[in-house]
């Protein structure tokens, strides 16, 4: 039998080895973050995926960010941690259903949550992630803009630019859009000097009671800088448990115990063994027009992004 901490070495050891980079992102277990090269956010891991000095790269998180280092680094092998760790939320729309949209609303750009497949991605004109989606908009000369799939991110993000027209559709993810009323009530009389720290992917209803609203990055240095000492957390469960380890001497708690993240879930630290010993993940393969086309709206993304 190995520990974690034998296993942790001898993935160090072989990723030096065959010159992988593991990129992780912040929803997977704290074993997975203590061996990253870079953990983050899916803004962050974007530029990492833009900046690698690696021949292979890692991805340990879903489908969609594996298939973003693949577009922003095509020359690179790029490896995802578990071949069935998908995002839901980015299958909700189809070419077919976005084509369709663009034709209701002609005179709108397309923004597209960094959360769609790569195949989506060529028919839409820039991408966002939840850390940058409030200044891309605000950098956008288009007045109207039709935001795809996750309408509770499109409303908050909306809130802060009214200046823009902003069309959204039904979408969302599974995960943060079930936390309700209720839970964030409860958590609240548990905790009455909690500070309310979630993620825009919650229902708005959520957002316009909370104290912070930003991405996983965004509410782990916001606890982290705080003077407050109690903080309840509405993202995916993890983070709690990855701040308990940042801060101590603070008390973090679940808005609701039901958020946690299935697909994100999946790869575990040996999933990452298998995938730096080479015989685990799925190799990232993109045919040639959905890398060149899927890019544009990524490099647009990194432009207006900074
Ligand atoms: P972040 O960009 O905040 O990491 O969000 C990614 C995601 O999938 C949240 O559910
Ligand atoms: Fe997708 Fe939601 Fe999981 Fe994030 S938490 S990967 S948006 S299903």
């Amino acid at each position: 039998m190995m520990t974690t901490k034998e296993l942790q070495e001898e993935i160090l050891r072989l990723k030096k080895e065959k010159d992988i980079c593991i990129l992780v992102h912040a929803y997977q277990s704290h074993d997975i973050w203590e061996i990253a090269d870079y953990v983050g956010d899916s803004y962050g891991l974007s530029e990492k995926a833009a900046q690698s000095p690696c021949k292979n790269v890692l991805m340990c998180g879903v489908r969609f960010m594996a298939e973003t280092v693949k577009i922003l680094s095509p020359e690179k092998r790029v490896l995802l941690s578990h071949p069935q760790a998908d995002c839901p939320m980015a299958r909700q729309l189809d070419v077919d259903m976005v084509k369709q949209l663009k034709e209701r609303y002609p005179s709108h750009a397309v923004v597209a949550y960094v959360n769609t497949t790569a195949e989506l991605k060529t028919v839409c004109d820039v991408c966002v992630t939840s850390s940058s989606a409030v200044s891309i908009l605000k950098n956008m000369q288009e007045k109207k803009i039709l935001f795809i799939p996750d309408c509770n991110l499109g409303g908050w993000a909306a809130e802060q630019v009214p200046e823009k027209e902003i069309q959204l559709v039904h979408g969302g993810c599974p995960t943060h859009a079930g936390i309700t009323v209720k839970e964030l009530e409860e958590a609240k009389r548990r905790h009455p000097n909690a500070l309310v720290l979630v993620h825009p992917e919650c229902q708005m209803e959520i957002s316009q009671r909370a104290d912070y609203v930003g991405s996983t990055t965004g509410i782990m240095d916001y606890a982290k800088k705080s003077e407050a000492q109690e903080f309840i957390i509405g993202t995916e469960n993890s983070i709690v448990q990855h701040l308990q380890f940042a801060c101590p001497r603070k008390q973090f708690y679940v808005l609701s115990k039901d958020c946690v993240c299935h697909n994100m879930k999946l790869t575990t630290l040996a999933d990452v063994y298998h995938c730096v010993a080479g015989d685990g993940g799925e190799e990232i393969q993109l045919p040639g027009e959905v890398l060149e086309q899927a890019k544009k709206c990524l490099d647009r993304m990194l432009e207006l992004g900074e």
